[in-house]
């Protein structure tokens, strides 16, 4: 199953929306290569990236809270840590076991649908703080 972007995706702020396209773009890469049976070196370059641009992209949306003072700044940075935690595990997993059926629904669960949730839950919050700053 790949993710579709939707409007119901937009924050309203342009670079973490952009930033989430290519998020959701790297999550399709990754269960394309796993439910495709493409080889090692795709699975790894696939999971690899996602890894370190999930990575780039909470950087970036941390920076952007503490530049605005975002009140619930600490519990958003648990939530990207608990994100990144998952996805090293999926790595880890992949390296060890390729790719299976049971790992591709923990990648829907853990990765693709909790970024959606999320997405939609805080990081829409966090950009509406931004503006409100911006005013
Ligand atoms: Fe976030
Ligand atoms: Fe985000």
């Amino acid at each position: 199953m790949a993710y579709k972007w939707s409007d119901d995706l937009l924050t309203g702020n342009m670079q973490i929306d952009n930033e989430h396209k290519e998020l959701i773009k790297a999550i399709n890469d990754l269960l394309d290569a796993c439910s495709k049976g493409k080889g090692r070196t795709e699975l790894e370059r696939t999971v690899k990236f996602l890894s370190s641009y999930t990575k780039t992209h909470f950087a970036h949306e941390e920076a952007l809270q503490i530049k605005y003072n975002y009140p619930d700044y600490n519990n958003h940075k648990k939530y990207h840590k608990y994100f990144v935690e998952q996805v090293e595990n999926i790595h880890k997993k992949l390296l060890a076991e390729g790719s299976n059926i049971v790992l591709v629904g923990e990648i829907n669960n853990k990765v693709g649908n909790w970024i959606i949730n999320h997405i939609k839950r805080e990081d829409v919050k966090v950009a509406q703080h931004i503006k409100s700053k911006l005013k």
